[in-house]
């Protein structure tokens, strides 16, 4: 089992370039089946859940084509069928994005329930009450997903909760659907616009994607593109917190600035210092944190992607925090971990009281979920001594490269598979 070992302490300094959204990859990447015609999708993240997705398309019929690491041409005039694999869906959860292309396109889709997943339940009655009021019949058999209409009809459908991922499945379901679908209270998302963007370079009729309303006029085609995916924020926020919680000096390149409000807005609060170009945002911290309050919140608020990232840099501040997480109910676990390195904590419920510390001591943790596991790396890099972070197996479903972009800015991290690896990255680190 692949583990980083880290000898923290390093400010990291430098520049890092930004690569492509896993999270608008992984709808546009769904939504290309909705054509018969080549699509090419460029800045494509190379990491694990973008593979397994083009593997779970692979394995319907798509024609996938790496041109380049970064590129993919896709052909889905072959699909052999709309049944997606219970492995997929096992190892990725929004490979449920299969459901609202193939519905979209050919009426009918069955994908696998997605199991649990390790930051709390999530339901998808959103999901499917859209494609219900699209005219789908919707039942649960064997444990997938069935959906099948004759014909899909525009409708008007109002989300209780607002949800990047029904928001997306709907809009693709419904962007060949007969007549005008309205759909309100949408998750406003930079890849929510992303994939609305991608949907109509291939001739959709979608307006409104970044607001709370998205409208969408059917067509009976969609056409050949070539499509360019937008800059993943978590990445960027992720190395913005990097920056401040090792007191570094960083310039994160290839990022859309007002993607990253939210999180520069918090650095700023914390004693950061913020500066925004065009396509890059430098973060520089040169004295102690301080304490702040955040709750997660949909797009444009602070994103839950980046709320353990925040927590670390929380538990180094000077004073007392309160984070509050109300999107995901399970994601906390990461801050006994943190504990673990020294990190003072107390976790009630969806809120985390911390009282930051002075400096935290490397110890071995285990990465819990995607963003936590990055959230620990950050915390490694703070702290005195050597960490070693487990299941990083979590991390790399997410981010291209961390260690070497990490190593770049003149972090003292390793990948390593055994322990004669670690006692050599001992030796070297001194
Ligand atoms: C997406 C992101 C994930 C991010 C999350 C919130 C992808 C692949 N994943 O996940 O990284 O953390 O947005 O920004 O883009 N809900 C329901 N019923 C539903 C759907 C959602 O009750 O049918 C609830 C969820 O339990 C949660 C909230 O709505 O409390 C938001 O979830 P949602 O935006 O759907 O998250 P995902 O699309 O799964």
């Amino acid at each position: 089992m692949e583990q980083y070992i880290i000898k923290g302490g390093n400010p990291l300094v430098g520049e890092v370039d930004i690569s492509g959204a896993k999270n608008a990859a992984l709808g546009i990447l769904a939504a290309a089946i909705m054509t018969d015609e080549t699509v090419l999708i460029e800045n494509l993240p190379d990491v694990k859940d973008i593979n397994v997705m083009l593997e779970a398309m692979a394995g319907i019929g798509v024609k996938v084509e790496r041109i380049t690491r970064h590129a993919v041409m896709l052909n889905s005039s072959m699909i052999g069928g709309v049944s997606v694999d219970y492995e997929y869906i096992k190892k990725i959860r929004a490979s449920y994005y299969l459901l609202g292309a193939l519905l979209g396109k050919y009426k009918k889709a069955e994908v696998p329930l997605p199991g649990g997943c390790n930051i709390g339940s999530r339901p998808i009655d959103l999901h499917l009450k859209g494609f219900k009021a699209l005219g789908a019949h919707v039942s649960i058999r064997n444990g997938s997903i069935c959906a099948e209409a004759d014909h899909l009809r525009a409708s008007h459908i109002y989300l209780d909760t607002v949800s990047v991922g029904a928001t997306i499945n709907i809009m693709m379901a419904a962007a060949m659907a007969e007549g005008r679908t309205i759909i309100e209270n949408c998750a406003r998302e930079p890849h929510v616009v992303d994939v609305a963007n991608f949907l109509n370079s291939m001739g959709a009729n979608i307006k409104g994607a970044g607001t709370d309303v998205i409208r969408i006029r059917g067509v009976e085609k969609l056409h050949a593109t070539e499509y360019s995916i937008i800059p993943d924020q978590i990445e960027a926020g992720t190395f913005m917190f990097a920056a401040a919680a090792t007191k570094g000096d960083v310039m994160v390149k290839n990022v859309i600035p007002k993607h990253l409000e939210a999180t520069s807005a918090k650095l700023l609060e914390i004693g950061c210092e913020v500066e925004e170009f065009d396509s890059a945002v430098r973060v520089v911290a040169s004295k102690r944190l301080t304490c702040t309050n955040v709750k997660t919140l949909p797009y444009p608020g602070y994103p839950t992607d980046m709320q353990p990232q925040i927590g670390v840099a929380l538990a180094l501040a000077s004073g007392t925090s309160i984070v509050t997480e109300s999107i995901f109910e399970n994601r906390f676990k990461y801050m006994d971990e943190l504990a673990r390195m020294g990190a003072v904590a107390k976790v009630e419920g969806n809120t985390a009281i911390i009282t930051g510390v002075e400096k935290l001591t490397g110890a071995r943790v285990s990465a819990p979920d995607l963003r936590a596991g990055a959230a620990l790396v950050i915390a490694g890099l703070a702290a005195e001594g050597i960490t070693v972070v487990d299941d990083i197996v979590y991390i790399q479903r997410g981010y291209e490269n961390f260690d070497e972009k990490l190593r770049s800015l003149g972090a003292e991290i390793q990948k390593i598979n055994s322990e004669k690896e670690a006692q050599k990255f001992r030796l070297l680190v001194g």
